[in-house]
């Protein structure tokens, strides 16, 4: 992909992401990174983890990958995903109750479109996620159950966290209520036919959504789990859609010099494989991306952080996603970076500020100390701060990646969501693993239970 030399600052003409890998590689990072010819050896195994993704992802919903065809199967569905807002909306507070998969993609979403969506008239939504009582203790007090809503997701339908919540809730909302007049209050999406939540929803007649089967939690932000909430707030899902329909088409070919989700895969892959950067750290410059660091966090740990059943060594894959903060992380997290193990790779995510810039007044007192301050805005600091970490990190030797931003709209999160998921998915393919599955994870779901039955083992 393209080496960064321009100052994007100056404004972009397209709204396609800009992916800059040059510094993952030998040429622009030195021994640290990978060679062309350490890719090009790659290259019968990058072709196989396109030919797997293809045969994955045919028959729609039904496919193995039927996260990816989520872009085009969902507008098919936008009628009833706008129906079951609309009830929501009738609400001042919409709590969403859920964990993982199923809060993280709309919590991203709904932090990163907030100067679209925070308007008069529109609900708060609030995430009920971690089964902390005292939060959710603070909440109620600020909360009238006549105007409140509850929207429980859960794919499973049984997950302990998103269960007890929604039983403290419904309680709630009985007491206040009545347990007739609480049930027009109820909205739940969950798997079409299993689950305890499923049999909730049909026993009581609560409008439902269905998550598709074989879409799984953390790869399910484009169907209803992170649609109805953020057609509840207001935001553009039509272009969310299409973002992800475009970076799609933008991933089609088994090219990496054209399909910069396998790149990313298979550079992700070779730099732990060859290089031991067994840390990925992903690093915005804009507060707004925090929630989808956490987002890309799950998705990348969850689907990666395992090891290779089909072999007899055990061989584990992954690398540790780490969540940074430009400027802020450059006061904290930046010296370990800089001088400890080089055992790191770096994305970093630079934002067009646009129409949200501040210029910085300065008058006869302060010139003087701050001279090349002079004339400049705010987004021209971040920038200059983004740059200047940017070349130390690259100067230290520390293979690194950049997005920019053209804005940060339905549109570019789209593509920002499809590249992600699609690069996960080809990393899971070219370690050897399958990204969908979470085993050691459900273990510890189990013992939970039996702590709660007085069973552990
Ligand atoms: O990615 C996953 O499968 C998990 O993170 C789930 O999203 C999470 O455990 C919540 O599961 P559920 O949606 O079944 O309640």
């Amino acid at each position: 992909m393209s080496s960064d030399n321009k100052n994007f600052s100056g404004g972009l003409q397209t709204k396609q992401l800009v992916i800059d890998t040059a510094n993952f590689y030998t040429e622009g990072v030195g021994q640290e990174g990978i060679s062309r010819t350490e890719l090009a050896a790659q290259t019968s195994e990058i072709e196989q983890a396109q030919r797997r993704m293809q045969d994955g992802s045919d028959g729609g919903l039904d496919a193995d990958y039927a996260a990816l065809n989520l872009a085009h199967e969902m507008p098919a569905q936008l009628p009833q995903i706008h129906e079951m807002a609309t009830g929501l909306r009738r609400h001042q507070d919409v709590l969403v109750i859920g964990i993982g998969g199923s809060s993280l993609g709309a919590k991203a979403l709904q932090q990163a479109l907030e100067p679209q969506t925070a308007l008069a008239g529109n609900p708060n939504l609030h995430f009920v996620e971690n089964i902390d009582s005292y939060f959710l203790q603070g909440l109620l007090s600020r909360l009238e159950a006549e105007s409140t809503a509850l929207l429980c997701i859960s794919k499973s339908g049984g997950t302990i966290e998103t269960v007890v919540q929604f039983l403290v809730l419904r309680d709630w909302l009985n007491r206040q209520l009545g347990k007739k007049n609480a049930l027009r209050h109820q909205w739940v999406i969950t798997d079409p036919k299993r689950g305890w939540l499923r049999e909730l929803a049909e026993r009581d007649g609560l409008p439902s959504l269905p998550v598709p089967p074989q879409v799984g939690g953390r790869y399910s932000v484009l169907s209803a789990v992170g649609l109805v909430p953020l057609v509840v707030l207001g935001a553009d899902i039509e272009a969310l859609l299409q973002g992800a329909a475009d970076n799609a088409a933008r991933c089609a070919n088994a090219d990496i010099s054209s399909n910069p989700a396998l790149e990313i895969a298979a550079l992700s892959v070779l730099l732990d494989t060859h290089r031991s950067k067994r840390t990925a750290v992903m690093m915005p410059y804009a507060n707004r991306l925090q929630l989808f660091v956490d987002w890309y966090c799950q998705l990348w740990a969850e689907s990666l952080g395992k090891w290779d059943r089909t072999r007899p060594d055990n061989t584990p894959a992954g690398t540790l996603p780490v969540r940074a903060m430009g400027a802020v992380d450059q006061h904290s997290q930046l010296q370990m970076y800089l001088e400890s193990r080089h055992d790191k790779f770096f994305t970093f995510i630079q934002l067009e500020t646009g129409k949200h810039d501040l210029p910085i007044p300065l008058d006869g007192f302060d010139l003087p100390h701050f001279p090349f301050l002079e004339g400049r805005s705010m987004a021209e600091v971040m920038d200059a701060e983004f740059r200047a970490t940017r070349q130390v990190i690259t100067g230290a030797g520390h293979p690194n990646m950049t997005i920019h931003l053209p804005v940060l709209d339905a549109h570019v999160l789209g593509q920002l969501i499809d590249l992600y998921q699609r690069a996960t998915i080809y990393a899971g393919l070219l370690y050897g693993i399958n990204p969908l599955d979470q085993p050691s994870v459900e273990i510890g779901k189990r013992l939970a239970i039996d702590y709660l039955r007085g069973t552990p083992r």
